[in-house]
């Protein structure tokens, strides 16, 4: 017999990775710590419904993406629920209706898995909560949160934290981990509180190596060790310059990482490419124009394509007219998503569905 039908519902935005996260070991764990701006405008919004089910009846699902039955999504889901229903107490003897849709076009060439993936497992924890009839202090819960969404894919842990988080250990922060976020928003410098984010689309293709692989090459890729301790040696430089506020330093680091993350994709075996012509093109544009005007406009990339432009919310009005002229044309279909740093997940209370 079905006992209760109940909704949690989760709005969680994407991230931008500063430091990178690029070659994982064991159970989801990064080899390098990185730290991330939490987006405002790229969000997934989650909605489960769940309904209790006879014992022995498991943990079952399905997945509605914008309303459609996705079958390589579906997949995706149940190998995550199947990796972390053992997390929790109260998530056994259930189905769950899961309703997915983002902010974002799905084919915009923006990375989702981190939004979709914290939105899932904040909801997850929200079940689990409300079923074991306690609740459980916010911050711990968010660290549930961060802790689950790793497992589903590792940046999905930068995402539950308001402006900036951090993954991975560091010898100076004793209370950062290799299995959750901690968040860093509250440190930082009010300029990156209100940073800039927008997304150029150059190309909304589906990526031709996914980040699994991507990871996985980083194995045997000659230069990991090299990186992996370039990346902790620029995360104590970045720290400090983000605490200071130091926009220039921050861009420069955010570049160099950028850049770095393509360099390891094109030295790995085999060999791939995923930046386009316009990339580059963009990139050139931008150092240019930075070098001439003395704007602190700076870009940055995730694994693929399309360009994070970074600069601080006062010079908006300043840089309007040149992205308009000199940066859209080379967007596909003139697209770009106006971004910025934001606050983190917020909880769905009104759910319009039955
Ligand atoms: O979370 P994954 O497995 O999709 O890896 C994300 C890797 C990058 O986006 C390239 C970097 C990062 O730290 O977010």
């Amino acid at each position: 017999m079905n006992i209760v039908n109940e909704i949690a519902g989760w709005q969680s935005p994407s991230n931008l990775a500063i430091i990178k996260y690029w070659g994982k070991y064991g159970n989801q764990l990064p080899q390098n710590p990185s730290l991330s701006i939490t987006l405002s405008h790229s969000f997934t919004e989650t909605i489960i419904e769940y309904t209790q089910m006879e014992k022995g009846h498991g943990l079952t699902s399905d997945f509605y993406f914008e309303d459609q039955k996705l079958p390589a999504f579906k997949t995706r889901i149940d190998q995550f629920l199947s990796k972390v229903s053992g997390r929790f107490n109260h998530l056994n003897n259930l189905h769950l209706t899961i309703q997915s849709k983002n902010s974002f076009p799905h084919s915009s060439g923006i990375a989702s898995s981190a939004s979709a993936m914290s939105a899932l497992a904040l909801c997850l924890c929200t079940i689990d909560e409300a079923l074991s009839g306690s609740k459980t202090h916010y911050n711990d819960f968010l660290n549930k949160a961060s802790f689950i969404a790793r497992i589903g894919s590792g940046s999905a842990c930068r995402s539950v934290y308001p402006y900036a988080s951090i993954w991975g250990q560091i010898s100076t922060l004793p209370h950062s981990h290799q299995e959750y976020a901690i968040p860093f928003g509250d440190e930082i410098h009010p300029i990156f509180r209100t940073l800039n984010n927008d997304i150029l689309i150059v190309s909304s293709d589906q990526k031709s190596i996914s980040s699994t692989a991507g990871h996985e090459m980083m194995n045997n890729n000659p230069y990991a060790p090299v990186r992996y301790e370039q990346a902790r040696t620029k995360m104590d430089l970045l720290l400090n310059v983000m605490k200071e506020g130091d926009f220039f330093a921050f861009g420069n680091i955010a570049e160099n990482e950028a850049l770095t993350l393509h360099a390891l994709m094109m030295s790995s075996e085999p060999s791939y490419v995923l930046m386009k012509p316009e990339s580059l093109l963009l990139i050139q544009k931008i150092r240019t124009f930075r070098h001439d005007t003395g704007y602190p406009v700076f870009f940055s990339l995730d694994a693929g394509p399309n360009l994070h432009l970074l600069y601080p919310a006062d010079i908006s009005d300043s840089i309007k007219t040149w992205i308009h002229d000199e940066l859209l044309p080379l967007c596909q279909n003139n697209y770009l998503i106006h971004d910025k740093a934001g606050k983190g997940p917020s909880q769905i209370e009104e759910f319009s569905i039955e």
